[in-house]
């Protein structure tokens, strides 16, 4: 296929050159003595991206199940009662992997496309005066659905409770893109992986861990070896890895935390949730409907789109593919064959937004979706023409 191809699905994301080129490196020594003076100013760099003073950051050579693995095992006990809402694929699989580890998980289940019920995990934590919830999960932003939840809820529901549990977010598919603020929000373990807003290839699980955690971690009886923190701890002191790490993911991660800082947490955020909100105009000119039920959850990072009734989103996906080279994400689990996923976040501009756009519209249209072509193009370009022309001329 001549040209250039799309890829819009929520992660892996687009690396940037400048990322690419970083990695770019012949093989290095892991224990070459100025190893340390690269290693030590990142760790304390990545602090800055989780907005924290008091938290240490991991990096484990994972994907993000990994960091979901390395969350609970170093901090839980076999027969720990937890607290998890499922309200989509990732939430369910993380509640998967604690049951799988014999934690006992308190299910909350809410509706696909709501988001975390604050109201009732703080009715739970209330009524839980014997504290045997050890930990709170919260998925930041469920990818399956593109629902962003209300962290800084889950922390007042806690604290409303004098509730001691420690709070694990799933930030996955929304750190690096959507704001989080680990201390602030008193979050004590934050997953993030390295594919989605930190722009790089999959195989980093990126953890920032509290001191609370930490010490819990001493009489956590969770098995745990590949995954301990207490070996991070104590190589990592020294700028080293317990075993042979990924130098070269992480020499591109020391470039994607330097474009982060560079242009500012405070405007990636910014402009997720500009190029977000350009996405979700066009699904509205489209008529049709996000998952997301409300204004209140919709995610900067990816749209999750419903297919009206009678169409197979996962024809539509494959027609995309093949036919225009656009990768869209799949609708998982129940949602399967009904939705189709925009994925929004990373190394993004509206040129690449416009041009997905186009071409989804381009394959509804060949799909037989009763859709206005341009409609949906023109909602966006509308959209960011009122939001960026002050930005624009200022860069001029
Ligand atoms: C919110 C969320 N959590 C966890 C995961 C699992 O991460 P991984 O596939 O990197 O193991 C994903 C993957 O897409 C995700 O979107």
């Amino acid at each position: 296929m001549a040209g250039i191809r799309g890829l819009f699905i929520p992660g892996p994301t687009n690396v940037p050159e400048r990322v690419r080129r970083a990695m770019d490196v012949p093989m290095e020594d892991q224990r070459a003595p100025d190893l340390p003076d690269f290693t030590l100013p990142l760790f304390q760099d990545l602090k800055r991206i989780f907005q924290t003073q008091e938290g240490q950051v991991f990096l484990f050579p994972s994907s993000g199940t990994g960091g979901w693995e390395a969350a609970i095992t170093n901090t839980l006990s076999p027969g720990d009662k937890v607290l998890a809402a499922r309200f989509g694929q990732f939430s369910h699989l993380w509640i998967d992997l604690c049951q799988r580890h014999g934690l006992e998980v308190e299910i909350v289940d809410a509706e696909w496309g709501e988001g975390v019920p604050v109201e009732i995990y703080a009715e739970k934590l209330k009524a839980d005066r014997d504290h045997k919830i050890k930990a709170v999960l919260a998925c930041q932003n469920e990818t399956a659905t593109g629902v962003t939840s209300d962290i800084a809820g889950v922390r007042r529901a806690l604290d409303e409770a004098k509730h001691p549990a420690l709070l694990f977010v799933d930030g996955v598919s929304s750190i690096a893109s959507i704001d989080f603020k680990m201390d602030e929000w008193g979050v004590d373990i934050a997953v993030a992986g390295s594919q989605k807003g930190f722009m790089l290839p999959p195989g980093l699980a990126i953890l920032c861990v509290s001191p609370k955690a930490l010490a819990m971690a001493k009489d956590a009886k969770l098995h745990r070896c590949y995954f301990d923190f207490a070996d991070m701890i104590r190589t990592n002191k020294d700028g080293f890895f317990p075993y042979t790490p990924p130098l070269n993911l992480i020499r591109g991660l020391r470039a994607s935390v330097d474009m982060l800082l560079e242009e500012g947490l405070e405007k990636v955020f910014a402009r997720h949730h500009r190029l977000g909100e350009g996405v979700r105009r066009a699904v509205a000119a489209w008529n049709m409907k996000l998952c997301a039920k409300e204004k209140r959850w919709h995610s900067d990072t990816v749209s999750a789109i419903q297919l009206p009734d009678g169409f197979d989103s996962n024809a539509l996906i494959r027609h995309a593919y093949r036919r225009y080279g656009l990768s869209l994400g799949m609708g998982l689990a129940k949602l399967n064959g009904k939705v189709f996923r925009i994925g929004h976040l990373g190394d993004l501009n509206e040129l690449m937004v416009l041009s997905a756009l186009g071409t989804t519209e381009l394959v509804l249209r060949d799909q037989g979706v009763s859709i206005k072509a341009g409609s949906g193009v023109g909602a966006a370009i509308e959209h960011f023409h009122q939001t960026g022309t002050a930005l624009a001329v200022a860069a001029e």
